[in-house]
């Protein structure tokens, strides 16, 4: 019997564990766990460069369009994969949202238990929404970030529940597919990437991928690595621990990362920075990508896109250079901000007279 085959099937994505195995840690033993995460789009910022005049290659790699809407997914492949080869029962996590958002999804994936610990009021409500819908049970605390991963510390250290927060190693190495992707994109790496800073996984984890890339003779420089964190949120440009982060982009209000010293290597070893961006800069890089490029993404993930500017401002870049900016998460997560900043008036019950304003005033 025939069976029909078109014949793209067999070049469609399997999720990053499938495209870039010899890279992890799995064996043929390993169940893979995936929602076919990474295969992100990487785009040109052609608008954005014009309209502010900036004299460089600037690309926009948006890994909210992930399954769960965020960088998370490529992490949380691994770790649940792993989790379920180990035969784990549940899995925990303190997360600003994504994570929690993340372990939910592939914990039901999985057939595991999730347990999220997030802070009370300070997480965006579609992250939420998330890990109730995938069945994670949802403890919120009266506490910040960092209060929450020293409880789930605590807990693992009890119980034989797994880990899921990026000090879990497989949760590096999943993210760090976000960097061979963007070398398979372009063709080359490029000679800056600018990424927001929280828990600082994230940074550590795309420096490791460069760095594997140059090793296998796949490229042959690695990038500077460009490290933003929110000013009232920056333990590592500050070099000490903040007890109280404040920042509107909350999924990077963190103020003791996990992955401190991961960070300082990226930076140090690559010659790079890691440098402040205020609530405004975040919010303004937060505008202007969606309303020129027609990418949505949350506040923290803006902050790659303001650090660049800010940078730009200061002739940090020689002209001409290629810049990639991660976005690292979907506005949709977070609409109650960006009805909030957007400063539309939204009107309810449109007159036509209303209508034609709006059109006399645009065309
Ligand atoms: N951008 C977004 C959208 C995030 O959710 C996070 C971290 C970061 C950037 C920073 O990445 O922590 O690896 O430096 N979110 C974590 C969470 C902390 O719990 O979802 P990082």
């Amino acid at each position: 019997m025939v069976t029909d085959r078109c014949s793209r099937s067999k070049i469609l994505w399997g999720g990053i564990i499938e495209e870039y195995r010899k890279f992890f840690p799995v064996t043929e033993k390993t169940p893979v766990i995936t929602l076919q995460e990474g295969n992100t789009p990487l785009l040109k910022a052609v608008n954005l460069t014009k309209r502010l005049n900036i004299e460089l290659d600037l690309f926009l790699k948006f890994d909210g369009a992930n399954p769960t809407g965020s960088f998370k997914d490529r992490g949380m492949t691994l770790a649940l994969s792993k989790a379920a080869e180990d035969n784990a029962k549940a899995v925990i996590c303190a997360s600003t949202g994504n994570t929690s958002a993340a372990a939910s999804a592939y914990a039901a994936r999985a057939g595991i238990k999730a347990i999220v610990v997030i802070p009370e009021g300070k997480i965006a409500l579609g992250k939420l929404a998330q890990a109730l819908m995938h069945g994670a049970h949802v403890l919120q605390l009266n506490g910040n970030f960092d209060e929450a991963l020293n409880m789930v510390k605590e807990v693992v250290s009890n119980y034989p529940i797994t880990l899921v927060n990026s000090i879990n190693p497989y949760r590096i190495e999943g993210q760090k597919s976000a960097a061979f992707e963007i070398c398979d994109q372009l063709g080359f790496a490029p000679r800056y990437h600018a990424m927001p800073v929280g828990n600082a996984g994230n940074i550590t984890a795309y420096w490791k991928g460069y760095k594997e890339y140059k090793t296998e003779g796949i490229v042959s420089k690695t990038p500077v690595m460009l490290g933003f964190q929110a000013a009232g949120a920056a333990p590592l440009v500050n070099g000490k621990p903040i007890e109280k982060p404040e920042t509107v982009a909350t999924a990077i209000r963190i103020g003791n990362p996990a992955s401190w010293k991961g960070a300082i290597s990226a930076r140090d070893e690559s010659g790079g920075k890691i440098d402040a961006v205020t609530d405004e800069e975040i919010l303004s890089a937060y505008k202007l990508i969606a309303a020129n490029e027609g990418i949505f993404c949350e506040p923290a993930s803006a902050a790659s896109l303001a650090g660049v500017l800010k940078l730009y401002k200061q002739n940090y870049f020689e002209k001409g250079e290629t810049v990639v900016c991660t976005l690292t998460g979907h506005g949709l997560k977070d609409p109650d901000n960006a009805i909030k900043v957007s400063g539309e008036t939204i009107k309810v019950r449109a007159e036509f007279n209303e209508v034609k304003k709006v059109i006399e005033r645009i065309l």
